[in-house]
């Protein structure tokens, strides 16, 4: 570490940041089958789509005959897919079965604070914990995952973590492959560092940014290969990593752009690779050739501003997931629609804006600010448009992310943000050292005692206190004091 530093020169005088460790990728065959999350079973009671999670322990094998611990939602690792249409209804029974109090936050739903799953609604464990909302947000490719205060890097680490597909009109008649695990695949992509004896290992000793592995699964499935037998496959990309960034493309093609966090594009836009960083997500279709193979591989990131030192790991370049055609291709159709079968009623507008709120996000703290249960850092008014000016001040790079909005990317630097920023989105990479104006609206759920958060997304930063939370107040309301612990269940 100390030669890293040193090889900075003045870019770190005077910081405290230290790089962390890293081993990089190893090198793996990819001969096992990607593994699909099933898709959660779910019954309708008084028109209430119901679902239940079970957070418990178990023991996965990444490497065959080696038995590695770890924790996942109605199994070994990971969890099932939930899959809800806007307009529904939806229940989720979550029951804890670790011997730690944990909790599952829906991470991109627009929904009451009370339901959002953050550090205020751990369930204990025995308990169960049962949030109920209505869908109402255009489709697109959500997630869940637990958000204890303090141990969500353990908890997403462990194995925490699973899919939540929102459906409407819209995606349904857009022309894009729609089979679930056939030739719409998730792929959730994560880091992790096997220790000697095959055990899950997360440093605690504070290197930037995090953990980085050098064991890279997607779905859990290290070395994976999916059979395609379309001409056409979508892939649910999901950064599900505690701290690395990834740069994701093919070497030997372009792929379709069609929708990030917060749904579907405006229109298709054809990329060679996206950069996701942790939280963040993007659907891709690829076009493939009959009884050709390819990979997804994580090239070089282009990190920006970033020093080198914290740049480690997100600019190694490694293999992700092969692709093998089939020797016959059904035909699948090109993605297309036009701008205005997608013209929202729920566009933002910057002229609309009554608040500017300016948040500056250093090694661990924003504004200035760690994390206090009992504190809330900033009130909204329901309805309101509001402008976030947010900017990492040190020379590494965060993920920033808020609950309840989709927000857009006014502009970086001033400047039009890149095509992949032209969708809503609830999280994203902040290049050190740049200005990214934020336009959200806080709309229907107000509640002045029950905070939602915002934070940086890269989960050794999130623990350490880089959090804040955001209260939305109806007409005449006043914020409420939080309780300064988790109300557990
Ligand atoms: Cu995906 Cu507050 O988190
Ligand atoms: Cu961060």
């Amino acid at each position: 570490a100390v030669a890293m530093l040193a090889s900075t020169g003045g870019a770190l005088a005077g910081c405290a940041l230290v790089p962390g460790s890293v081993t990089p990728v190893a090198e793996t065959e990819f001969t096992n089958e990607l593994a699909i999350p099933p898709l959660a079973p779910s019954k309708v009671v008084d028109g209430t789509r119901v679902f239940s999670l079970t957070a418990q322990e178990g023991v996965t094998e990444f490497r065959p005959g080696v038995e590695t611990r770890t924790w996942g939602f109605d199994g070994s690792h990971l969890g099932p897919t939930l899959r809800a249409e806007r307009g529904e209804r939806v229940a989720v029974e979550v029951a804890n079965d670790l011997d730690e109090p944990t909790s599952v936050h829906w991470h991109g739903m627009h929904l009451p604070a009370a339901m959002d799953g953050g550090p205020h609604q751990e369930v204990d464990p025995g308990a169960t914990w049962r949030p109920t909302w209505e869908i109402d947000q255009p489709a697109a490719t959500l997630w869940y995952h637990p958000h204890p205060h303090g141990a969500t890097e353990q908890h997403v680490y462990r194995g925490l973590a699973g899919l939540f597909l929102l459906d409407d009109d819209a995606s349904r008649t857009a022309d894009l492959p729609s089979t679930y695990g056939v030739d719409d695949v998730p792929v959730i992509v994560q880091d992790k560092v096997l220790d000697d004896d095959g055990q899950l290992e997360l440093k605690d000793d504070g290197g930037e940014p995090g953990t980085l592995g050098d064991v890279v699964m997607t779905n859990g499935t290290v070395g994976a290969y999916q059979e395609v037998t379309t001409e056409r496959v979508r892939l649910r990309l999901l950064n599900g990593s505690t701290a690395r960034t990834y740069q994701l493309g093919f070497a030997d093609r372009e792929m379709d752009l069609v929708a990030t966090d917060g749904g579907l594009l405006d229109a298709p836009v054809p990329i060679d690779d996206i950069r996701l960083a942790p939280g963040e997500r993007a659907e891709v279709v690829v076009t493939m050739s009959q009884g050709e193979t390819t990979r997804l591989r994580s090239v070089e990131a282009d990190l920006g501003s970033v020093a080198a030192p914290f740049a480690m790991g997100a600019n190694d370049a490694f293999d992700v997931l092969e692709l093998r055609a089939a020797d016959e291709l059904a035909p699948s159709p090109k993605p297309a629609w036009g701008a205005s079968e997608h013209a929202t009623a729920d566009a933002l507008h910057e002229a609309d804006a009554s608040v500017t709120r300016t948040f500056e996000l250093d090694e661990k703290r924003i504004n200035g600010r760690s994390m206090d249960m009992g504190r809330i850092d900033e009130v909204a008014e329901l309805g309101s448009t509001e402008v976030w000016e947010v900017h990492s001040t040190v020379p590494m790079p965060h993920s920033f992310h808020v609950h309840d909005v989709q927000f857009e990317v006014l502009s970086i630097d001033g400047d039009a943000p890149p095509p992949e920023l032209t969708g809503r989105k609830d999280t994203v990479y902040l290049e050190s050292g740049r200005d990214y104006r934020l336009l959200m609206r806080f709309d229907d759920y107000a509640d002045p005692d029950m905070p939602y958060m915002y934070h940086c997304h890269m989960l050794m930063h999130e623990d350490a206190g880089m959090m804040g939370q955001l209260v939305v107040v109806g007409p005449g309301q006043e914020a409420g004091a939080p309780p300064s612990h988790g109300q557990r269940t």
